[in-house]
């Protein structure tokens, strides 16, 4: 076929171009992939599935039974952090009444079964104060769902009695007097009552390398939530 000789280099410098922006398009995706990939080796992607098939290797399953609190406060902590847990042991969480009001503290840690010094200390530990509970998930930042949903089974299997249940950060000074002073003057008790700083019209976190990253397949819809803290 005969092809003049200005459409031959027209339609070389298509298919150039053609050529070169598919591979700008390949060189982002891969890029954005590796991005990923790297951030998921670092801190594991996120663990849906809560099968309820974890155990309590450390647990104190009379002890609200016995103690008849009016508050509970469970602290999710690290197995390895001792040092938090002393710290709290020995200010805000060494009262056990406040206002007449009996409180309960209790740890709730996840395992790190690989460190069977870490268990042996932990042993010792739940000895001497009998406040730990641990379960056998794997204690990791992508795991803390688990944690709170642990949390949450605990306290409905163990501590029915309880008038509420609280879950404070192992990093927090709590002012215990505050808090019961808050939840005597709501008067009458409360059902299905959750509070806390709530923050409101969160945006769901849709960057990788974000402490907070949510990816799609995990929640789907981009909706501003309340998010209580
Ligand atoms: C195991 O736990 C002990 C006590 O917390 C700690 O000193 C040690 O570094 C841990 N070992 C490993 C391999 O993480
Ligand atoms: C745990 O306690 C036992 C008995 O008191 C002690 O012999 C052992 O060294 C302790 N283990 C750790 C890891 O601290
Ligand atoms: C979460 O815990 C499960 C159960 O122990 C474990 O299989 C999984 O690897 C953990 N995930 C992360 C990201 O630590």
């Amino acid at each position: 076929i005969l092809v003049p000789m200005f459409c031959k280099s027209w339609l070389l410098g298509c298919l150039l171009i053609l050529f070169n922006v598919l591979l700008l398009y390949f060189t982002a995706t891969t890029l954005e992939r590796r991005k990923w990939q790297k951030m998921a080796k670092k801190t594991g992607n996120p663990h849906v599935a809560y099968p309820q098939n974890y155990r309590f290797i450390l647990d104190q399953p009379k002890k609200c039974e016995h103690q008849k609190p009016f508050v509970v406060v469970i602290v999710p902590v690290a197995p390895q952090n001792t040092e938090a847990r002393n710290a709290i042991r020995t200010t805000w969480g060494s009262d056990e009444l406040v206002w007449d009001k009996l409180v309960l503290v209790l740890f709730l840690l996840g395992s790190q079964s690989a460190n069977e010094t870490l268990q042996e200390q932990l042993q010792n530990e739940s000895r001497e104060y009998q406040d730990l509970l641990q379960s056998n998930f794997l204690d990791s930042y992508r795991n803390l769902t688990i944690k709170t949903l642990v949390m949450m089974e605990w306290l409905s299997r163990n501590c029915r009695q309880a008038s509420y249940g609280v879950k404070v950060d192992a990093d927090v000074l709590l002012n215990m007097k505050n808090l019961l002073r808050m939840l005597v003057s709501l008067k009458s008790l409360q059902h299905n009552y959750i509070t806390g700083l709530v923050l409101s019209g969160n945006i769901v976190s849709r960057d990788p390398s974000s402490k907070f990253y949510v990816p799609h397949d995990i929640l789907q819809p981009h909706i501003n939530m309340d998010k209580c803290r």
